[in-house]
């Protein structure tokens, strides 16, 4: 018996790529069942040309409601974090994993689920066609799912962290943890030993992108 191909998000894709294109067809993407319980798809934000693309797991409760990425608590912690790195949030293209938010009840709230190996692969033609278009110098995974995505392979993300992996051809790839690790922490001195961890890290993704112009210009 033949089986039936998985669904994914690309029989949703446009031919056409460019970001305005990509966002709108990725609207009425049905290519896993995220979408069904989720508000709306919530696509990348940032310039088309922008050097660094930060990609999250999926969007929160804020996200899914608002459309945007990384406006919540983790967007917070991002921003402080970008800001102390001197790097403009404006030039910074910001993504997720996965476009759907993916929850349960619990209580009164929408409690956030890890997305499914095959939901972060159904949705991953949509961040390769925003890597293509963008073509940013670096892309920073913020945690497991991103890094799995983008890695196409499973990572450990204490072991791998801040380091830049090169490939020769395509972005460089940097890994740091996402900051919901950040606010999960009980203590408030853990909490503030990881924001200064990932905060650091941020900074060697500025440095790294001020060497890379630095070579441009020469
Ligand atoms: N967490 C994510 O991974 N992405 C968002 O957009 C918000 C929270
Ligand atoms: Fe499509 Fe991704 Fe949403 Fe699944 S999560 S429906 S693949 S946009």
């Amino acid at each position: 018996m033949a089986t039936k191909p998985r669904k994914s998000a690309v029989d949703f894709l446009p031919t056409k790529r460019a970001i305005e294109t990509l966002r709108r067809a990725a609207k009425s993407c049905k290519g896993c069942d995220l979408y069904k319980k989720a508000t709306q798809t919530v696509f990348g934000e940032g310039p088309v040309r922008a050097n660094v693309m930060f990609v999250g797991e999926q969007p929160g409760d804020h996200e899914d409601r608002q459309g945007r990425p990384f406006v919540g608590p983790a967007g917070r912690l991002v921003d402080k974090a970008l800001t102390e790195a001197r790097i403009p949030r404006e030039e910074v293209y910001v993504t997720n994993a996965v476009k759907h938010f993916k929850w349960i009840w619990r209580g009164k709230r929408r409690f956030h689920q890890k997305p499914a190996i095959r939901q972060v692969t159904a949705c991953k033609p949509w961040l390769e066609a925003e890597i293509e278009v963008v073509r940013p110098k670096i892309v920073v995974c913020m945690g497991a799912t991103a890094a799995q995505s983008v890695l196409g392979k499973l990572v450990r993300v204490t072991k791998e962290r801040g380091k830049f992996i090169e490939s020769g051809s395509g972005p460089i790839t940097f890994i740091t943890i996402h900051p919901s690790v950040i606010y999960r922490q009980r203590e408030k001195d853990e909490q503030e030993k990881e924001y200064r961890r990932f905060a650091s890290e941020i900074k060697q993704v500025q440095r790294k992108l001020n060497s890379i112009k630095t070579v441009k210009l020469l």
